[in-house]
Formats: C-alpha cells, structure tokens, sequence
C-alpha cells in the first residue's frame, strides 16, 4: 500500500510539484493524498487539483496559532496522512500538529542549515559571500529551521549569481532532494532517536547531494 502523505503549502508549490511527480505511478511507496494551503491564492494549489489530489485551504488569519496548527493537523489525519510535509509553507508549526505526528514532519529549506535560517536564505547567503549554499530537509521541531538535519544538497554561488539565478540553482537541488527523502520515510527506511536521524541507505544512495 502507498504510504499517504500530507503537504502544506503557501505559495507557487514547486516542490509540491516535485513530490507529485515522483509519487505519481501506482506502485510508487509513497502518495500525496491532500495539499493544503494558508493562502487561498497558492499556485500550488492548481497543481494538487491538477494532479487529482484535494486541496484545502485554511486560512491562518484570525486564529490563535494552537487553533490553526489543530485544525492543520485534523485536515490531514482526515486524510489519513501518515506523514507530513511542509513545502514552502510560511508559518511556524508547534506541538498541536507535531504531536499528532510524532517524528513525521518534514520540512525544505533552501540553505545549508543550520546556517541561514529563517527567510530569505538565499539572499543571506549571497550577502554573506558564501561560495558554497545549497538545499536541506530536515525534521520540524517547533523552531524555525532547527529541527535535526535529514539529507543535504549543495550548489555552489557563483561570482556573477544575481538573486534570481541562485534561488533557480537552489531549487533545482530541493526538487532533487525532496523526493529522496520522501522515498525513505515512506519505505520505512527514515527515523528519528532523540534528536538522532536514522535512515537505511541501499548501496548507492546518499544524503547528501552535490549540485
Ligand atoms: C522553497 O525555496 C522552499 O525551500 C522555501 O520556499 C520555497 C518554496 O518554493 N521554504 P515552492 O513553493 O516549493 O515552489
């Protein structure tokens, strides 16, 4: 059976995408089976309906943080997702959904964490000259970007990178390494001890990507 996976989203769902491509075929081990959104005007909710998956909005304003990490959370259990993943979703999760999903929320971000957190990763990395800067997925903990660190991508910055030519080569790597890690929660094969990752690699597979 595929293992059903929640996304939430909040903006153009490019790693959405990713996901959905991936897990598309009937014996993939691993199947979107809701998106949802804070933002009623998320891109990325046209590629869930596209692709044949319910998209919920639920918008976040007007509701203590408690409430809406609750209702997030009911959405995806009705959904029967057994894992979740935050793709580009910009709101700070805390224990109303972390509990219900004990070591299964995963979050991207596009840095090498734990450097550059928070927003705007890939402009932090160019102000600060980084040569190298990349993509990590990683699991939530109710910090922002500071949940134990799962597989990492990195690509270099290149002298004459402007902004928008990063985040397209920092992207790319997130849509690579996205799905690899799904692949392995999904097959059983990603876990956490503690605060201590745990993944059975086949020979060949790696977590940590160079672009
Ligand atoms: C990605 O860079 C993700 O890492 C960050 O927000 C961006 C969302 O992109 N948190 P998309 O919505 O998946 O296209």
């Amino acid at each position: 059976m595929r293992v059903p996976v929640g996304v939430a989203i909040s903006g153009s769902g490019s790693n959405l995408q990713a996901l959905l491509d991936a897990f598309s075929a009937d014996d993939a081990p691993a199947q979107i089976c809701v998106v949802v959104s804070n933002r009623a005007d998320a891109a990325g909710l046209d590629r869930a309906r596209r692709a044949g998956v319910p998209a919920v909005v639920l918008p976040h304003q007007g509701r203590p943080r408690a409430v809406f990490d609750a209702e997030l959370a009911q959405v995806f259990v009705d959904h029967g997702a057994q894992w979740v993943c935050l793709a580009g979703f910009l709101r700070v999760v805390g224990p109303s959904l972390l509990d219900r999903f004990p070591g299964r929320v995963l979050n991207i971000h596009p840095a090498l964490l734990p450097a550059f957190p928070g927003l705007h990763a890939q402009a932090q990395a160019l102000a600060a000259g980084a040569r190298v800067t990349g993509a990590t997925v990683h699991f939530v903990d109710g910090g922002v970007d500071t949940g134990p660190l799962i597989a990492q991508g990195a690509v270099p910055v290149l002298p004459d990178d402007d902004l928008p030519a990063l985040q397209a080569r920092v992207l790319a790597m997130e849509h690579r390494l996205y799905p690899l890690v799904v692949r392995l929660a999904a097959e059983g094969r990603l876990w956490l001890e503690g605060r201590a990752v745990r993944a059975a690699l086949r020979p060949g597979e790696s977590l940590s990507l160079l672009g």
